[in-house]
């Protein structure tokens, strides 16, 4: 099969061939039709973001395609079935070994790009809202990035509870974006203050719940933002690791609880129990249209560069994925 490499000098990005693995007992050999790019394949690539021991090396976290062949445990799928899922790595090639637990039905209305484009910002965002934070009990939350792949998806997970306010923070040229998309309230982070905006807006309560991927920069605004019982989550560290200042009495005072989370790092069988949760609690919004996967750009496969370059500049609102011909 041929699969993307990476130069082990220049990092650059280049086609290889290899035979494709045979899947183990409990796991399914796909063909691949699309694949997502997300910011841990950037890492992965530059030597900063390994995979987890036993995953392949080969990069790529998700994919949508058609099941070439079947461990012998695997009785719920068969050959021919369309399926999108996660894997640890291995989805940058034509075929691709994942885990039964792993893979659901491709919803028939959506191309294998669109489906492509849902397992790793769908489940994070619901595992963010809905295991690590509790939305259902939130008047407002805060989504940073709001206008990232795992952010619009949280935005329309949000967005299905009753009552719920959605702030969101974005740069300057995807506020209109984020707006149109029906956030309540979007603030252009390259000018203003989000946490004065969010103190006025909330009447000086604080937002419930805040969805975080840029870390030190914004650490001390989001302590300052959040509600009593607030919940911060932190998923990634774009804008620094290293926090000056910090005043732990807000965080005392007001009971705030600040989680971090990596989903690749997730056991197997955490990861299985997500999926089967995701699919019964929101399978049913796919079907329906009320959730959709935004897909930014779709390029072929032979395009990967491009691709990566316009995620490492920020240029993407949503989903960038390929398709493999
Ligand atoms: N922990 C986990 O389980 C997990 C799972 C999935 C993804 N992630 C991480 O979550 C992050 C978002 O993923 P994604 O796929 O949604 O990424 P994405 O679509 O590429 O969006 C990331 C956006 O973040 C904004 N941004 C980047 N650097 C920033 C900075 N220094 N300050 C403020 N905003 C900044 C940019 O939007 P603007 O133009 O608005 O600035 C950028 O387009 C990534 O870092 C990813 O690795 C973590």
């Amino acid at each position: 099969m041929k699969y993307v490499a990476i130069h082990s000098g220049t990092k650059a990005l280049y086609f290889s061939e290899k035979p494709p693995s045979d899947p183990g007992r409990n796991e399914v050999l796909v063909k691949v039709m699309a694949f997502g790019v997300n910011r841990a394949d950037l890492l992965q690539r530059e030597g900063k973001y390994p995979p987890p021991q036993g995953a392949s090396e080969i990069l790529g976290l998700e994919c949508s395609g058609v099941i070439e062949k079947c461990g012998v445990g695997v009785k719920q799928w068969k050959v021919g079935d369309e399926v999108t899922g996660l894997v640890d790595g291995g989805a940058y090639a034509e075929f691709c070994v994942m885990d039964a637990g792993l893979i659901w039905a491709k919803p028939e209305e959506f191309s294998h790009a669109q489906a492509a484009a849902i397992p790793e910002v769908f489940l994070t965002a619901y595992q963010s809202l809905h295991w690590l934070g509790n939305i259902k009990e939130a008047e407002s939350i805060l989504i940073h990035a709001a206008a990232s792949g795992v952010g619009l998806a949280a935005f329309q997970i949000a967005k299905l509870e009753e009552d719920i306010k959605i702030f969101g923070t974005a740069s300057s040229g995807k506020v209109d974006f984020c707006k149109k998309t029906g956030y309540d309230y979007v603030i252009d982070y390259t000018s203003e203050d989000f946490s004065k905006i969010i103190e006025t807006q909330t009447s000086g309560q604080g937002v419930d719940f805040i969805l975080d991927f840029i870390g030190a920069n914004y650490f001390n605004d989001n302590i300052k933002s959040l509600s009593e019982d607030g919940i911060l989550v932190i998923l990634a560290v774009l804008g620094g690791t290293k926090v000056e200042g910090i005043n732990l009495l807000s965080i005392l005072a007001k009971r705030l609880r600040i989680q971090g989370s990596t989903l690749r790092s997730r056991s197997l069988s955490y990861k299985r129990k997500l999926v089967s949760s995701f699919h019964h609690d929101l399978g049913k919004y796919f079907l329906k249209g009320t959730l959709k996967p935004i897909v930014y750009k779709e390029l072929p496969w032979q395009e990967i560069e491009l691709a990566h370059s316009i995620m490492s500049e920020n240029r993407n609102i949503g989903k960038i994925i390929l398709t493999v011909a």
